[in-house]
């Protein structure tokens, strides 16, 4: 599908979300341009015009904001874990069922199981949701198949999202998620495998956009972490890291090292780490639909990160385990009742953030040279997508110029 040549949508409140003076970027009675896929105007009624011959759609005062990104997401999957969110509520740990083989591992073995096709399937039922709800880029990782083929499957996958659209997909290698169950007693082998082999037959067939690894105690360690990431670095990769969410460690460090993109999670992550990420340039993913569900005491130290001026992303965190949540309108919402993010905090964790946390500077904001990537909500003011829940407030969104879901049509 190739873009319209020109589109203006007229009678439109906008939430640019440019950093500023102006509260959300925000422009009353606005007027955007499109052309070719890219923002070529945004403005107040009387400073834009709308080009000769262009597509007009009236808004109708609502309003419109940057496609939302979703930079952390495990959304290719086998099948769901309920028995082991019945047996959390229960009181099981989510750390006592993974050291009893369960958690990721089962998982692991659900993805192993599944065919291509019925992986692709499952996962864009997944990926549409999260568009219908305001999503233009999402990051997918790989990491439950944690054997040279089923990594393989799930980047497979996720290219195969982004190739049938309208989505745009970013891949990132998670092998290093947890020790396959076939090196249990061989943690080292099993990031030789990563390294020697998984990492660069997926960099071969040109499946990996960044490399992740989990670092904590019931993961990967530090000095693994390093390793992993050093390989990276040789194939020319940025990385990311899930770190300090069950206990502090030292792998923010290794992140910083390695001037990682993002580091996750971070609920233990102390001041002096937050100090290296903004020296770094690392954005912080917080991901509160895992705090949700875990029912998660340890906050991510959001004043800290404030003080240090970390830009902060959200996420989804879509995943069977911790976070089986695929509406970004929702995380923004859990951003602010449990993290205590401001509603404006929360929106630009879903647009400029998310962006930044993956190294994409074209998008998350609407400004003239920006992606064509927006959505349109049935509200009038910002906070309203943060305020409201479940209320499925999206209407219409376009990818690239391109109107890819219209509720009125
Ligand atoms: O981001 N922390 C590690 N990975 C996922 C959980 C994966 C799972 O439990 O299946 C997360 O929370
Ligand atoms: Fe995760």
């Amino acid at each position: 599908v190739t873009a319209p040549e020109r589109i203006a949508l007229v009678d439109a409140t906008v939430a640019t979300m440019v950093d500023g003076p102006v509260p959300y970027g925000l422009i009353p009675d606005a007027i955007v341009v499109m052309a070719a896929g890219v923002i070529k105007a945004v403005g107040r009624r009387e400073d834009v015009a709308v080009p000769a011959g262009a597509e007009v759609r009236s808004l109708r005062g609502r309003l419109v904001t940057p496609g939302f990104v979703d930079c952390h997401t495990h959304l290719v999957f086998g099948r769901h874990r309920a028995g082991e969110f019945a047996a959390r509520l229960e009181g099981a740990s989510y750390a006592d069922i993974a050291a009893a083989g369960g958690g990721i591992r089962t998982t692991v073995e659900a993805t192993r199981a599944a065919g291509e096709q019925q992986l692709y399937e499952v996962s864009r039922r997944r990926l549409l949701r999260l568009h219908h709800t305001g999503a233009t880029t999402v990051e997918i990782k790989s990491g439950y198949g944690l054997d040279l083929d089923t990594e393989l499957r799930m980047l497979q996958v996720a290219r195969r999202l982004a190739a049938d659209g309208p989505v745009t997909v970013r891949t990132t290698l998670l092998a290093a998620h947890v020790v396959s169950p076939e090196y249990e007693h061989d943690p080292d082998g099993y990031v030789q495998l990563i390294i020697e082999t998984i990492l660069p037959e997926a960099v071969r067939q040109g499946l990996v956009d960044a490399v992740d690894v989990f670092c904590e105690h019931l993961a990967f360690s530090p000095e693994q972490t390093d390793h992993v990431f050093a390989a990276a670095r040789r194939h020319g990769l940025p990385v990311k890291i899930h770190a300090a969410q069950l206990a502090p460690g030292a792998g923010l460090a290794v992140a910083t090292t390695h001037r990682a993109l993002s580091a996750d999670h971070l609920e233990h992550a102390t001041e002096s780490q937050v100090e290296a990420m903004a020296a770094a340039g690392t954005v912080a993913v917080l991901l509160p639909g895992a705090t949700h569900m875990l029912q998660e005491a340890k906050r991510p130290p959001v004043a800290a990160l404030r003080r240090h001026g970390v830009p902060m992303a959200l996420a989804s965190d879509l995943n069977p385990g911790t976070s089986p949540v695929a509406d970004l309108a929702l995380v923004c919402n859990l951003g602010a009742i449990l993290l205590g993010l401001t509603p404006e905090e929360a929106l630009a964790g879903v647009t400029r953030n998310g962006a930044t946390a993956l190294g994409l500077g074209d998008r998350g904001t609407i400004a003239p040279g920006m992606r064509a990537d927006l959505a349109v909500w049935d509200v009038s003011h910002p906070a309203e997508i943060v305020y409201w829940v479940g209320m499925d407030l999206c209407s219409a969104v376009w990818v690239g110029g391109v109107l890819s879901f219209d509720r009125e049509s």
